[in-house]
């Protein structure tokens, strides 16, 4: 009998993840099967003691649970638990254990695409929400020398700010401040909603001071080339989208599972296929 893998949310009909996942289960040769799973907010916990009843083997955690598993799980990994929230789950014996694979999907997809070394460059993370949260919490992690957060509400940013538990040097700005101050970055990564479809025509800076050797990450994928990416084009920066984030984060959780790493470059094909591009 197969394992069975999946992924719990509200919304989940138009999850790329099990596109993503099977094709990696099959051309690896792995008997094992990835299921989407709706679950509403009251019935999170039902749906817990029956995953780990009917023994899933792994499982991925989105929208709206992401923070709310917490409580749920026997065991959360130390950065998991300090980002405050899980998105992939590993049945170990029996036992559910919470890991976090955002940040670092971020980091390496940010790495592949930028082609040198990220962490002594000079970064601004735009957005404090929870995706801001697990890059900035995985920068400090990995060692990352100086990360701004600019945001809308300037308490949100300085909060994300003093509550990361690792060394690293920051200022919080408002997106006014932080559009002065544009050209002091070499990487500018966009964490917010703002330009995901369908309100693509918004963005939330202007980008008047960007520089033109800077790089420009958004970690929206749909649409595959955001506002704010088109802008930062005709400055002549450098940008990327978040589908090398989403195939990373997968890779990851998948690696977690079955100890073996998936070829991100075949998961992000699967998800530019799905989204038609
Ligand atoms: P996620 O978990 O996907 O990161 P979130 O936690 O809802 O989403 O965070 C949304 C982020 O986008 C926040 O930084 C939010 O700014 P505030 O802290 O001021 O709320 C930012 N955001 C959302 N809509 C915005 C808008 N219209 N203009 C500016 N910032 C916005």
């Amino acid at each position: 009998m197969g394992k069975l893998y999946g992924v719990i949310g509200d919304p989940i009909a138009h999850s790329l993840s099990p596109a993503m996942h099977n094709d990696a289960f099959s051309s690896l040769g792995i008997n094992a099967h990835y299921q989407a799973f709706h679950v509403n907010r009251e019935n999170l916990p039902a749906a817990i003691k029956g995953m780990k009843a009917i023994g899933v083997a792994g499982f991925n955690v989105t929208i709206p649970h992401k923070t709310a598993i917490i409580p749920l799980l026997d065991e959360v990994d130390p950065l998991a638990t300090a980002i405050g929230a899980v998105n992939t789950v590993v049945n170990i014996n029996g036992r559910f254990i919470g890991y976090n694979t955002d940040g670092e999907g971020f980091i390496r997809g940010l790495h592949e695409e930028y082609g040198q070394p990220v962490l002594d460059k000079r970064i601004l993370i735009i957005g404090a929400g929870g995706a801001a949260r697990a890059i900035y919490y995985t920068f400090g992690q990995q060692g990352a020398k100086q990360v701004d957060i600019a945001n809308r509400t300037p308490d949100n940013a300085l909060q994300l700010k003093e509550s990361c538990p690792y060394l690293v040097e920051t200022a919080a700005f408002t997106m006014e401040e932080a559009e002065r101050n544009l050209a002091n970055y070499d990487i500018i990564i966009q964490t917010t909603s703002i330009g995901m479809s369908p309100k693509v025509n918004a963005s939330p800076l202007q980008l008047t001071n960007i520089r033109s050797d800077a790089f420009l990450s958004d970690i929206i994928y749909n649409p595959a080339e955001t506002f704010i990416m088109k802008e930062a084009k005709k400055h002549g920066a450098r940008v990327q989208n978040g589908m090398k984030m989403f195939a990373y984060q997968g890779a990851l959780a998948f690696e977690k599972w079955t100890g073996t790493y998936a070829d991100p470059k075949r998961m992000m094909k699967i998800v530019q296929e799905r989204l038609g591009g």
